[in-house]
């Protein structure tokens, strides 16, 4: 029971009010403008998607990550990789490798999949997005996006999807050095 109930008992029966219709008409042409920009959003946005998707399953995908970060060095931030692929494993609640070290303009592939539930892969530096890139990263693919930094420093690598209890530690790293 409203608080004050209408005093026209059949108050649905009464025909629009301009207010009303105007409402509805902006609400109607923001929803068919939004709907028309979804597919140029991909186009005009600048937006970094993954372009290339593999079946894998995880345990696959593990080894490869294993196998490649056989061949990465060791430096001070973290793991360098021996050429443009770059391989990152989510699972509950970590990214493998940890913190990995690249260099500006450089055109990287990076892997991503994991191991357990879905996560999300996001860049941020300063607290702000960066990179175009957040994706959902859902076990059994192994998705490549292609990206290059432009600027050094670190960008945080963060889960956006939530995926359990210690979702909000599931933070790794990319530490960006000058090309040398
Ligand atoms: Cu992984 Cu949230």
């Amino acid at each position: 029971m409203p608080i004050a109930p209408p005093s026209e008992r059949n108050w649905w029966d009464l025909p629009l009010g301009i207010h009303e219709k105007i409402w509805l008409t902006l609400v109607v042409a923001v929803g068919l403008g939004l709907f028309i920009m979804m597919p140029l959003w991909h186009i005009f946005g600048r937006q970094n998607p993954s372009t290339n998707t593999y079946r894998i399953s995880p345990d696959s995908y593990a080894a490869k990550v294993t196998e490649w970060s056989k061949g990465t060095r060791q430096v001070a931030q973290g793991l360098a990789p021996p050429g443009q692929d770059v391989y990152l494993l989510g699972a509950r609640f970590t990214w493998f490798p940890n913190a990995i070290v690249l260099q500006t303009g450089v055109s990287y592939r990076i892997h991503l999949s994991t191991k357990d539930v879905n996560h999300g892969f996001s860049i941020h530096r300063d607290g702000e997005a960066a990179q175009k890139a957040n994706f959902q990263v859902v076990p059994g693919y192994e998705y490549i996006l292609t990206m290059q930094f432009a600027d050094a420093g670190d960008y945080s690598i963060v889960c956006q999807e939530y995926c359990g209890i210690g979702h909000q530690f599931m933070v790794a790293k990319f530490v960006v050095t000058e090309r040398g």
